[in-house]
């Protein structure tokens, strides 16, 4: 592979050194008259669950829609992404898939039809795995043969490289349904000459969920060799996100301070071990956010648009808001707003043991969430007393969510941990001012405000905490001070411009 670029020596008469390497970037015209062989392009490939905007049921799917735009706005990368073919994926995208052809995946005894669809959008190139057994069914996750239809998927992968004679310098896997095509490279495609090069990425961005299964299918389900049980194997279970950081070059979490917890058991979920012995190869490179799809100066859903110098928009979003969740209409009452999945982790019980005193104050709360019903219930509940005070919407709506997002003033985020979070950043960038346990990637993105940060911050998982940063954050609300926090949350950047060349560095680093 050319990795520098040479002159032919007949170009380089004036040149008094015998072998010039040129620095200076050559258009294709120079290069066809003097013979320059151009640097070829970085080929990177993501190999995930979810992608948007065409299928998404969390922050996975924003990070691989948004990331690999971001990578691909640079014309020396040829940027892809390989996704399940859902039957859940929007209509209006699929009816532009373009049929490019259809193989066999050989995976342990059986042989799968795989049809493989290509969109492209942005510079990204998009492929969509097909097999109707496997993806033909309601929602992303959740089935019994969950470890099968990600194996086929991964599978898949590997094959289509072939297929479309695309071989990335970088495979980059997300998650646990990602970490076999990570697994089938180092342990049987890596022999193939054409493979050999590809470098495997693995990132984590939420290290919960890990792939668990028994150690008696490693051949039969997953049709890797038991040769290779101690690259998968840990806690006498095949566990396939340990073997993806085992086997990758580098891996990476989406929060440098993520990166730092799950080196410890209380973050870790049992593979602290695993990520200390392997941390050499670990980053931790903060998500970032697509600036154009969270715009509120654009932002079709709003009922009014508005941006950094000139908020007065939304206090008609927040108007607007109050009108259409029945609260009364009082511009001076701070809405206090979460948006969240309404699970364990997301710091509800610190919610739960203080929200009645918070609303002791002239306060209003919006919740709007789907989760474990003990949760559900309990919103549904606090918003029957608390009528006129606090609304709770158990569903999820993302039109609902940009105009909570815009009308509301303060955003709360408590989580008991939180791999990065995107909310408190889209958020921010609406102006609504984030309160936020300072763990994960809410710790690196939300700065407390008495450092002259732009949101509120408590450190201890502690309900009593979490309550004083609220009253100090009402306390600002009604001081003069709001409307200059207001613009410094809407002006903190929040796009992928810093964390894009971190993941090129990571990607450098793979390929060395
Ligand atoms: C997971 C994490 C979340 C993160 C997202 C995207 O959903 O729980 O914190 O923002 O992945 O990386």
């Amino acid at each position: 592979m050319a990795t520098t670029k040479t002159v032919k020596k007949s170009a380089k008469k004036k040149v008094a050194a015998p072998i010039e390497v040129v620095e200076t970037p050559v258009s294709q015209e120079e290069c066809k008259t003097c013979e320059i062989a151009v640097e070829p392009k970085k080929k990177y490939l993501f190999v995930a669950s979810e992608a948007a905007p065409f299928i998404a049921t969390g922050g996975l799917a924003e990070v691989i829609g948004s990331l690999s735009k971001a990578l691909a706005t640079d014309e020396s990368y040829d940027v892809r992404v390989i996704i399940p073919l859902y039957q859940d994926i929007r209509k209006e995208y699929r009816k532009e898939f373009r049929f490019i052809g259809n193989i066999f995946v050989p995976l342990s005894w059986r042989n799968q039809y795989c049809g493989i669809f290509e969109y492209k959008a942005n510079n990204v190139t998009y492929y969509f795995v097909d097999n109707e057994y496997y993806f033909k069914r309601p929602g992303c996750y959740g089935y019994y043969d969950d470890g099968e239809r990600f194996a086929f998927f991964c599978r898949g992968v590997m094959e289509i490289l072939n297929f479309i004679g695309f071989y990335p310098d970088v495979l980059h896997c997300h998650d646990w349904q990602a970490a076999l095509a990570a697994l089938y490279l180092k342990t049987s495609y890596c022999q193939r000459p054409e493979y050999q090069f590809i470098r495997a990425v693995f990132t984590i961005h939420n290290i919960e969920y890990q792939g668990k299964y028994s150690l008696d299918v490693l051949e039969d389900l997953f049709g890797i060799s038991y040769s290779y049980k101690n690259l998968v194997e840990y806690d006498r279970c095949i566990n396939l996100m340990k073997g993806a950081i085992e086997c990758c070059e580098a891996f990476s979490t989406v929060s440098p301070s993520y990166s730092e917890e799950i080196k410890t058991p209380f973050y870790s979920h049992g593979l602290d071990q695993i990520i200390r012995r392997n941390e050499s190869k670990l980053t931790g490179i903060l998500n970032g956010i697509d600036p154009d799809y969270y715009n509120p100066a654009t932002d079709k859903a709003l009922f009014q648009n508005y941006n950094a110098s000139d908020v007065s928009g939304k206090a008609v979003c927040k108007e607007e808001l109050q009108k259409m969740l029945g609260l009364p209409v009082k511009a001076e009452t701070p809405i206090i707003a979460m948006i969240s999945r309404l699970v364990s982790h997301k710091g509800l019980d610190l919610v739960k043991e203080v929200i009645e005193q918070v609303l002791r104050n002239d306060v209003q709360f919006v919740l709007l969430g789907t989760g474990d019903s003990e949760y559900e219930n309990y919103f549904a509940d606090l918003a029957r007393r608390y009528q006129g005070k606090a609304v709770s919407v158990i569903t999820f709506n993302s039109d609902l969510s940009r105009k909570i997002y815009s009308g509301a003033d303060l955003f709360l985020m408590p989580s008991k941990s939180e791999p990065c979070g995107l909310s408190q950043m889209i958020a921010s960038r609406y102006g609504t001012v984030a309160i936020v346990r300072e763990t994960g990637g809410l710790r690196d993105s939300i700065k407390p405000y008495g450092a002259g940060g732009n949101g509120f911050t408590f450190r201890e998982y502690n309900a009593y905490d979490m309550l004083y940063v609220i009253n100090e954050a009402l306390s600002v609300y009604r001081s003069g001070a709001w409307a200059n926090l207001v613009k410094k949350a809407m002006e903190t950047d929040f796009t992928w411009s810093a964390s894009a060349k971190n993941y090129e560095e990571l990607y450098e680093r793979a390929m060395k």
